[in-house]
């Protein structure tokens, strides 16, 4: 629907909150009842009792539009949840940049969930896990059996795979991967059902309890990766050239890759931008987290999860592969009003989509953060707001 549309809007920022309101319902023909609904974070108390425990009342978080996003020759507005002063800004800015030099590219390269199940102490694993393959068709039918749904839009359970791991402690350890296409769920529930529901029959066959089983949020082969360049002329602006900001930018990759106090921070930069969407569409942004930062680390050395060089114009060129487990159906995503007026913004159409958008969001987060880090500084545009807080503050006590 909003395929034509463009999400350039220079000066959002300035607006006043009556006239975004305006250009979002216009972007994504949001009902009046929807809009109010996000002004007032709107949570009925029954729906919140339903969903977690010893419910006493909820936490109000700002809830903001990122502008600028051209993902895949499409417009998008994002809407991000933060309590972070500049996050927004720089993923509105990043985007800016990106959409410059033709947007971002983002593809699925894989869409499978994990469900992990372990046996331990196993005597003679690499017999236990021959027998436990032999019976694969079975398990992976007795997976699906759970959820037919599933198996009728061509998903579900896909594979089985198994890993003999070794520990001084308990032995042999079998490592069983059940691998799920959950479609557009973000699948741990399904992943955890179809986990229980064959490990009595693996049980069996090793003649061994299983010591636990659960989805793993080392989403591995759920990745999408997001690409996007900026040319110098971008990053020129009256204080900077752009051709030293790129310079800068690429030693500051080089530090990222050789100093794990580095990455972190970094990769905390890009999850400011993804875990925003994540939440606003109320998706689980501590697994998109837990997963982010496990990848990061796969190779046994934590890395920045970007990376940027300079292609042969100059240009710098940035591209992130990372784990993304989301989903626009199930959990608490299609209760909670909000997050499916956050949907709607979207307008995505698919749990794929939405990973591909939170993916370049990373992207564009972290060419604003190493921007403003090489150029004025991180602290001039985080302490305007900053300092409208603390005002804020004084006036409340
Ligand atoms: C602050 O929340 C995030 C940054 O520290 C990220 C970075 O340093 O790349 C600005």
């Amino acid at each position: 629907m909003n395929k034509k549309k463009n999400s350039r809007i220079s000066g959002f920022f300035k607006l006043s909150r009556e006239k975004k309101v305006e250009l979002v319902k216009e972007f994504t023909e949001l009902s009046d009842k929807e809009l109010e609904i996000i002004e007032k974070g709107f949570l009925d108390l029954e729906t919140r009792d339903n969903m977690v425990e010893n419910v006493i009342g909820t936490l109000s978080l700002p809830y903001s539009i990122a502008v600028n996003f051209l993902i895949n020759k499409k417009d998008y507005l994002v809407p991000m949840v933060t309590e972070e002063p500049s996050v927004v800004a720089a993923a509105c800015y990043g985007a800016k940049l990106l959409r410059e030099n033709g947007g971002i590219l983002a593809e699925n390269l894989s869409n499978l969930m994990i469900g992990q199940i372990y046996l331990a102490g196993i005597e003679n694993a690499e017999k236990a896990k021959k027998e436990v393959l032999e019976a694969k068709k079975e398990i992976i039918e007795l997976a699906n059996s759970e959820k037919l749904d599933l198996v009728e839009m061509g998903a579900g359970a896909k594979d089985l795979e198994i890993t003999i791991l070794k520990n001084k402690k308990i032995g042999s350890i079998l490592r069983i991967h059940l691998l799920v296409d959950t479609k557009d769920a973000m699948g741990a529930n399904t992943v955890n059902t179809m986990t229980e529901s064959i490990s009595p029959l693996i049980e069996k066959i090793v003649n061994k309890k299983a010591v636990f089983k659960i989805v793993s949020n080392l989403a591995d082969k759920r990745l999408v990766k997001a690409r996007g360049r900026v040319s110098k002329e971008s990053l020129t602006t009256k204080d900077f050239e752009g051709k030293e900001v790129i310079e800068k930018i690429i030693k500051a990759q080089a530090i990222a890759e050789t100093d794990i106090y580095r990455a972190v921070t970094n990769n905390k930069g890009i999850l400011n931008g993804m875990g925003a969407v994540a939440l606003a569409t109320l998706n689980d942004w501590r697994a998109l987290e837990a997963g982010a930062h496990g990848f990061a680390a796969k190779s046994g050395r934590y890395m920045p999860l970007a990376s940027w060089k300079k292609d042969e114009k100059g240009g710098l060129v940035g591209e992130m592969t990372v784990p993304i487990a989301v989903g626009i159906v199930g959990g608490t995503i299609s209760v909670h009003p909000v997050a499916r007026a956050s949907l709607k913004i979207l307008g995505v159409k698919s749990a794929q989509e939405l990973a591909q958008i939170i993916a370049s969001v990373g992207l564009a987060q972290n060419l604003a953060a190493l921007r403003a880090l090489v150029s004025e500084g991180i602290q001039l545009g985080h302490m305007k707001l900053h300092n409208k807080n603390i005002v804020a503050a004084e006036e409340v006590f």
